[in-house]
């Protein structure tokens, strides 16, 4: 039941300090130097480590009906995978398709994530909009534990929401208490981009990036903000993947509006050269929108986690296998969009944010979990290392390596972006809850240990503070 963290330095969004830990049942209940480990507890060596909270990816699809298909980690696999690399709670996303209930589409999502072996919670898509909707965002707020919604401004003909859609929602929000966020991409204009390419003959990947340039994925978030602007709402943008993005976040910040944005541990990393790969398999795996972008954007993301107009890191994780992704062989357009990576984020920011002199270790707690866990209200349950919290805890060796690759990973798809990538900074343990669930590669995740994690509505008073 007691674990004894012994020895480390821990690491919040606010300071690092030497302190020893313990957990008793599924929280932490004393943080301190020189305390007397619990009879009987399992003792935890973490000399010489970082003590930090367990990472929060902001942006999953686990076991998601997509283009036709349904993507390769299930809530299981997905979470476990999550914790081996030290994240412990994931956001994912309630899709509803266009006319389904969003109350129904949610009950679907939670019987699909009760096997979950780390901690989740949800987003919930609003697709479409009449009076049905208005009243089930209410009953989602009130009596689900739901305090987000999210917008697709992209997927023409599925998933994207109109404007109509947006400004009803984003009201709707507003006066549940509520957190409007938006995958920004003008949908219209990608459509639009993807029949002129595929009427040129133009019908591999390579074309992927051609259909949705960054001044696509600038105008909607620009949009978003303009209409959160109007309306009064906080707004937060999901995988800001280029330069014009950050760029509008930057400016509405600036002038006082509550804007935050979320980068992708692969668009930080990963350009837009393997689209060009000669080897067509390789390319479309690494079809997702927004695509991975020209290097400068790289370095605009991680100047915007640092200078705090970006606030969380996050996956998308939403893998699919080569015979999925061959659906769109001849026609990318229906190539499934994704890639995955829970199981990799806070190796790859540390190793090429921390190590490059870029994040400070509290920085790095900052945008892989506590900003998360401020933004959606899931603070200080989670988020922190303190008496009180879930004992949700990462123990971080900093000199440890390991060389990144699908034959290896715990996550279903058989493919990895970040394949062949050597970082320094990895996980010794784990613990979810309270349990021991990863120890130097040996994986017990459990089943169904994960845990729902409502997340109440915002007050006049606990408005998102990052
Ligand atoms: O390509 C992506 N990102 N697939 C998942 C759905 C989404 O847009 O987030
Ligand atoms: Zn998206
Ligand atoms: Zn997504
Ligand atoms: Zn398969």
């Amino acid at each position: 039941m007691s674990i004894f963290i012994r020895g480390g330095t821990v690491v919040n969004a606010d300071r690092a300090f030497k302190a020893d830990v313990v957990c008793f049942g599924d929280k932490i209940i004393a943080v301190g130097e020189n305390l007397d480990a619990p009879p009987h507890a399992t003792v935890v060596d973490a000399r010489g480590q970082y003590v930090m909270p367990g990472g929060i990816d902001t942006h999953t699809h686990m076991q998601l009906p997509f283009m036709g298909t349904v993507t390769a980690d299930d809530f299981f696999t997905g979470t476990a995978a999550g914790l081996a690399g030290g994240t412990t709670t994931i956001m994912d996303f309630v899709i509803p398709d266009p006319k389904q209930s969003l109350l129904e589409a949610y009950h679907m999502w939670r019987g699909w994530a009760a096997k979950s072996a780390g901690d989740y919670t949800f987003h919930v898509a609003v697709t479409w909009w009449d009076d049905s909707v208005h009243a089930d965002m209410g009953t989602l707020v009130r009596r689900h534990g739901v305090n987000s919604f999210k917008h697709f401004m992209a997927y023409k003909n599925a998933i994207m929401a109109d404007d109509e859609t947006l400004v009803k929602s984003f009201s709707r929000a507003l006066e549940l208490g509520a957190i409007p966020t938006v995958h920004a991409e003008n949908g219209e204009l990608v459509f639009q981009l993807q029949q002129d390419l595929l009427k040129k003959g133009i019908r591999g990947p390579s074309a992927h990036p051609l259909s949705r340039p960054p001044e696509v994925e600038a105008e909607a978030a620009n949009r978003a903000i303009a209409i959160a602007n109007v309306l009064g709402t906080p707004v937060y943008i999901v995988h800001v993947s280029c330069a014009e993005s950050l760029e509008a976040i930057t400016r509405a910040r600036a002038k006082g509006q509550r804007v935050y944005g979320e980068a992708l541990a692969g668009h930080l990393v990963i350009d837009d050269s393997v689209y060009q790969s000669a080897d067509l398999e390789y390319a479309r795996a690494h079809v997702m929108s927004p695509p991975f972008r020209g290097k400068h954007h790289q370095a605009a993301l991680w100047q915007g986690l640092r200078g705090g107009n970006l606030h969380t890191t996050a996956t998308d994780h939403c893998t699919f296998c080569a015979e999925q992704k061959a659906a769109g062989q001849d026609d990318f357009t229906k190539i499934p969009n994704g890639c995955g990576g829970v199981e990799d984020r806070m190796s790859v920011v540390w190793d090429a944010g921390v190590n490059s002199g870029l994040l400070t270790p509290s920085e790095f707690v900052r945008v892989t979990s506590t900003n998360a866990a401020q933004i959606f209200n899931m603070y200080p349950r989670k988020g922190i290392v303190a008496a009180g919290a879930d004992a949700d805890i990462i123990v971080w060796d900093p000199e440890g390596s390991r060389t990144i690759s699908a034959r290896t990973q715990f996550a279903k798809g058989g493919f990895n972006v970040f394949e062949g990538r050597t970082v320094r900074g990895i996980v010794s343990h784990t613990l979810a809850a309270g349990r021991l669930v990863f120890e130097r590669g040996d994986l017990r995740a459990v089943e169904g240990a994960g845990r729902h994690v409502d997340r109440p509505a915002f007050t006049a008073t606990s408005a998102a503070a990052a």
